[in-house]
């Protein structure tokens, strides 16, 4: 047996090849929104069904279930095995092949981590023994801040004594060498000195990854010296971004779908502590997207529970940035008077801090929250820039009623009438409109949102026509309003003018006057004429008018089934899930696009019948 390909090489190769140019040597890719389609190589079909991931660097067809990298995509498309495949991509990057690395290497650096985690598992042990078996300052210090003996052993806290080589002796005496101990990152050296243990006098964390080996240490000092925390350095077994403190502990104690990310140490344990076992925290550095990933799968939301100060909002925000750009669920949580949840929980008990987290806010709520400490007084200059910069925030909001919700919030909080803050919503977002609109040039309609775009054009056409036509009932017959919002809600509508028409009429019901309509929406003026100057075929009213709705409807379905595949392409696009979740996930979300189609059947019978 000769020489393998390492996994450095093969890495180096894959990442020299970019998925989308290679596949489109061959086929013809197109880009859809943010992923990119094209009709499977691999079996026969009209539609596309093949996606490619960029992001992830990977393939899956879900007509035939064809799926995987660059190189599985080689191996099939040219009939080749792997090593062949490997060295042609190789080729086409200009890269040398004859770098391998023996399968002794291989197996040596498997050891060699193993290894690492023993040597850390001993040390762990040493540490713990040095905390729990004799009189010491860091036991005094950790019950004195409360903490129970359970929790020192669920954590497997520990001491590193005040010594220079404790550890170091003890490791050598149990038959590990100084180069191995010193690659864990638990002993350093320099000329004068030779070497010395990389944690004195601290109280030790051990930091676990999600299978349970010791990957490296956080180390606390007693008094108030510098720095306060010490982390291990990088080695071969110890990322500090790719690692979550406590996450050994919360993912197998998800409450309510959520995991709650804290900023220290000590706030996951005393929050383990107070039975809110799904706690984690990065270590002292702002969240990576490789740990946005790792917490959503393990859980639907992050409930960020930073401190309140300046750097913890800032830190929060950061946060907020990354779990969005992975698409994690989350809401904030603030704690009165700057405290930290440790010092919350001490003070206040578990039962309040389980209702600060059922008040926990989301991005809206919380940008509004900021916006409030910033004009904090009751004087005409604060009350106005809280409703200008809060209109700021609510023109964001995508659904109208939720809007309008906001809208009466504020005009109540600041005593200014609902009616100027709408203006002054409406105001901001005529001027995202018109900035839009300048942009797509040619567009007879305004498609402002994402909705219409996920449906199929032949669909949105005859859809947009129906939101027209039932604006129009509404408008002019506005005894009808009533008929069809029973039927369908202003959300319902995929054009954000027309769900801002219907959310008006839908709260003006009683009291409609036509030309009222074009006052508040006056940059909708345009927009209302060209719906009142549409035809409306009068044939049969009630006929017509349900054809409308039951589009309308039809169409909410597609959406949701648009939805669902997305989760599916989401799930067989993840790779940390095995494939028994993903054969199971990918079940339930069938039978729930299923069961939409069913609906829509439905739907579409009934119109025949009636
Ligand atoms: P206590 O002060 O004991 O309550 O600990 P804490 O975990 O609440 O610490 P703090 O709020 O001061 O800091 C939050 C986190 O930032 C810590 O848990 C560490 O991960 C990190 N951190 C704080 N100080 C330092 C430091 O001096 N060096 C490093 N590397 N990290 C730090
Ligand atoms: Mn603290």
């Amino acid at each position: 047996m000769g020489n393998f390909l390492s996994e450095e090489l093969i890495n180096e190769i894959k990442d020299a090849n970019e998925i989308i140019d290679v596949i489109s040597q061959y086929i013809q890719v197109k880009k859809v929104g943010s992923s990119y389609k094209a009709l499977c190589p691999f079996h026969n079909e009209k539609t596309p069904s093949f996606i490619i991931n960029q992001e992830k660097q990977i393939y899956k067809c879900f007509g035939c279930g064809e799926g995987g990298d660059v190189i599985s995509f080689i191996m099939k498309m040219e009939n080749l095995d792997f090593i062949e495949s490997v060295k042609l991509l190789a080729g086409r990057a200009n890269i040398e092949i004859n770098r391998t690395e023996s399968l002794e290497n291989i197996k040596r650096r498997l050891k060699e981590k193993s290894l690492y985690y023993e040597i850390n598992r001993k040390a762990g042990l040493y540490f713990y023994d040095n905390l729990t078996k004799q009189p010491n300052p860091a036991l005094k210090y950790l019950s004195e801040r409360g903490i129970t003996s359970k929790t020192l052993t669920s954590f497997g806290l520990g001491y590193s004594m005040d010594s220079w080589d404790n550890l170091m002796l003890y490791l050598q005496k149990e038959g590990y060498n100084l180069d191995d101990i010193q690659k864990c990152g638990l002993i350093r050296s320099n000329k004068s000195d030779g070497y010395y243990d990389y944690f004195r006098n601290r109280i030790m964390f051990p930091i676990f990854n999600t299978k349970g080996d010791v990957t490296g240490f956080g180390g606390r000092v007693i008094d108030d010296s510098m720095p306060k925390y010490l982390n291990s350095p990088e080695t071969l077994v110890f990322n500090k971004s790719n690692i979550l403190y406590g996450l050994n502990f919360a993912r197998k104690n998800i409450r309510n779908g959520q995991i709650i990310l804290v900023e220290g140490y000590m706030d996951v344990i005393a929050l383990h502590q107070a039975d809110f076992k799904n706690a984690v925290a990065s270590l002292g550095t702002s969240l990576t997207e490789y740990q946005g990933r790792l917490l959503k799968k393990y859980c639907d939301e992050i409930i960020i529970c930073f401190d309140g100060d300046e750097a913890g909002t800032k830190a929060t925000m950061r946060n907020l940035d990354i779990l969005s750009k992975v698409d994690c669920r989350f809401r904030i949580m603030v704690l009165p008077d700057d405290r930290d949840p440790d010092d919350f929980i001490k003070l206040y008990g578990r039962d309040e801090f389980q209702e600060h987290i059922d008040k926990s806010m989301s991005l809206i709520d919380y940008k509004i929250f900021l916006t409030k400490n910033k004009y904090p007084g009751n004087t005409i200059e604060d009350r106005v820039g809280l409703a200008k910069e809060v209109s700021n925030i609510i023109k964001d909001i995508k659904s109208p009623v939720e809007r309008e919700a906001y809208i009466e919030k504020i005009a109540n909080e600041t005593g200014i009438s609902k009616e100027s803050i709408r203006l002054e919503v409406l105001d901001k977002v005529k001027s995202t409109f018109v900035y839009k609109n300048n942009l797509k040039r040619g567009s007879d309609y305004k498609r402002s949102n994402n909705y219409i775009e996920m449906v199929p054009l032949a669909e949105q056409k005859g859809h947009i026509i129906a939101e027209k036509q039932l604006i129009k009932f509404m408008i002019t017959d506005n005894k009808l309003i009533k008929h069809i919002l029973n039927n369908v809600s202003a959300e319902d509508f995929s054009v954000t003018e027309h769900q801002e028409i219907v959310a008006y009429l839908a709260s003006n019901m009683d009291n409609m006057k036509d030309k009222e309509i074009e006052n508040l929406f006056p940059h909708l003026e345009e927009n209302i004429n060209k719906i009142l100057s549409t035809d409306i075929e009068y044939i049969d009213l009630n006929n017509t008018l349900d054809k409308y709705i039951v589009n309308l409807k039809k169409y909410k379905l597609l959406y949701n089934i648009r939805i669902l595949e997305e989760e599916q392409h989401n799930i067989v696009n993840s790779s940390n899930l095995t494939e028994e979740e993903v054969e199971s996930k990918l079940l339930d979300i069938g039978i729930k696009i299923m069961k939409k189609n069913a609906q829509i059947q439905k739907l579409k019978s009934s119109m025949k019948g009636g």
